[in-house]
């Protein structure tokens, strides 16, 4: 007894579980309520909280839109939203408990007046249901309101916390379109609410599965002591999606998937795995730490950013054995569009820990199959001993950690082949989520949205961040404006992207891991 040396610093992970998970009763008022995001995620998270008992008694929903609609009406819809698209069907009961907190607030996004019934509206539900003035705002309508939406909250005097109770806003991606967009917002919203009374929200945040990133980095002693430049080779990060457009062409020609994935989700996933590890899980000791991996990520002149960043679009093909058009010819898309639908980058981080070591980035629609991983590929030993089947020597350990779907994570090593000879081959250790657990992992919609009720913004986007990541984005964007810049490869759907995307890694003596 006594000469155990705790190895991983305990305080990490302590906070949590004794963190009281239940949120105060609050309005909730989602701004573009008549919008997909509301019926396809918001409702039908707030539905499953509801059955996990997890909202303050009281706990309320105001749709907030243009269109006319009765109480009634929206109530409906919301049922119907459910019915379709919740991971547990409506239970009559619940159902009924929550539907008397729902209502429906008729207004435009440009009229101080409407806030001001808004405004009235949620008092009477303070007085009615015990929602003690706390109020979450989601803004879920297109971008070019966010600013304005917000401007009105404050005038309205929506934005103030009263004393004993809070106010706060949920900001939905696209965050600005480059680095000053984004700065201009994060001023205009910096203007009306405080830090601390805004999210960002980045749904992968809110996976199971990206959170258990550091837990299985940080949670056991046995993984961090090769997490670095000595013992790992490189790093693959992959989000690969098997959809096409899905009636969202006029978004995605002006998006693009660098700004739809790779400024947000992808770059969130990076810092996870890259960073150090905090002194504790609060807010802000973790996301100094992801600031400082955004930081380090080395800024590329326009000569190597065409050597280091691919971009495609997908030509006709077929996925799932299912013929598939091309780009060019889904709805809403310019016949002369040069929106990349595909990108793949080589980049390294300058920093002690990963000197050396590039980490291999890659995103595509209408790829093979949606499918969400990372790849921590470890060196060779250092002397080669034994022979392997395939090639003189054993191949090299591959960690992945697989976001989605089949959330688990392997490990590939050698062993001896049975035989007479000294013969290695590879062999995979498996942890799958489900099995072990025996239950899926919950929609990220609910964990960020009871988070924000919480007050806990560790899985939010703080305003260093989202500039950090824009400005490597924006240097991107503007090298591929330039008129030397390299036109757009092109891959077939249902390929794993361009010969391009390809190279990237063969020029290293390296190829993408097969999915
Ligand atoms: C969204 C993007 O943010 O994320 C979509 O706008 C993309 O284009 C989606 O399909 C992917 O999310 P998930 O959770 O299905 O991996």
């Amino acid at each position: 007894a006594g000469c155990q040396e705790p190895i991983i610093p305990e305080n990490v992970f302590r906070q949590e579980g004794r963190r009281r998970r239940t949120a105060a009763p609050c309005t909730v008022v989602i701004f573009g309520a008549s919008g997909d995001l509301t019926r396809r995620k918001l409702v039908p998270a707030l539905y499953n909280l509801t059955v996990e008992q997890l909202l303050g008694a009281g706990c309320s929903l105001v749709g907030y839109a243009r269109r006319e609609k009765s109480h009634a009406q929206f109530r409906e819809e919301m049922h119907g939203a459910i019915q379709a698209f919740s991971r547990r069907k409506p239970d009559p009961a619940i159902w009924s408990g929550l539907e008397q907190g729902i209502y429906y607030c008729q207004g435009s996004f440009e009229d101080l007046e409407h806030y001001r019934q808004l405004k009235a509206m949620l008092d009477g539900l303070d007085r009615e249901r015990g929602t003690g003035g706390n109020r979450l705002f989601y803004l879920a309508t297109p971008p070019s309101y966010y600013a304005q939406i917000v401007r009105l909250l404050g005038e309205s005097g929506l934005a103030e916390e009263m004393p004993g109770s809070w106010s706060r806003i949920i900001v939905e991606k696209p965050f600005g379109h480059d680095l000053e967009s984004a700065h201009a917002l994060n001023g205009e919203i910096g203007d009306v609410f405080q830090e601390e009374q805004i999210y960002r929200i980045d749904h992968y945040l809110g996976k199971e599965t990206v959170q258990n990133i550091l837990a299985f980095r940080l949670g056991n002693a046995i993984f961090e002591p090769l997490w670095n430049n000595r013992f790992v080779d490189h790093v693959e990060l992959t989000v690969a999606e098997s959809l096409g457009m899905e009636g969202r062409g006029a978004y995605f020609d002006e998006a693009g998937i660098l700004r739809d994935m790779v400024q947000n989700h992808i770059f969130q996933v990076l810092t996870l795995v890259a960073m150090e590890p905090p002194v504790t899980l609060e807010a802000d000791e973790v996301r100094d730490e992801k600031v400082k991996v955004l930081k380090s990520i080395r800024l590329l002149s326009p000569t190597e950013i065409y050597r280091s960043v691919v971009r495609a679009q997908y030509l006709g093909g077929a996925v799932a054995g299912k013929p598939a058009r091309g780009i060019l010819d889904e709805p809403n898309i310019p016949p002369d569009s040069r929106t990349e639908t595909y990108v793949a980058i080589r980049l390294e981080l300058e920093s002690w820990r990963w000197a050396g070591v590039p980490f291999y980035i890659r995103t595509g629609k209408r790829l093979p199959r949606r499918v969400t991983e990372v790849s921590i590929h470890f060196k060779h030993p250092p002397y080669a001993l034994f022979q392997s089947e395939s090639s003189s020597s054993p191949s090299a350990n591959v960690m992945v950690l697989r976001i989605q779907p089949d959330e688990g994570m392997s490990l590939t090593f050698n062993s001896k082949a049975p035989g007479q000879i000294m013969r290695l081959d590879p062999v995979r250790m498996d942890f799958n989520y489900a099995t072990s657990f025996g239950a899926e992992p919950s929609e990220a919609y609910e964990r960020l949205l009871l988070d924000c009720m919480i007050g806990d913004s560790t899985l939010f986007t703080r305003r260093d961040e989202v500039e950090l990541s824009w400005r490597y984005i924006t240097s991107i964007l503007e090298a591929w404006r330039r008129p030397d810049a390299p036109g757009l490869a092109t891959y077939e759907a249902g390929t794993w992207g361009p010969a391009e995307g390809d190279l990237l890694l063969h020029r290293d003596g390296r190829r993408w891991r097969r999915l």
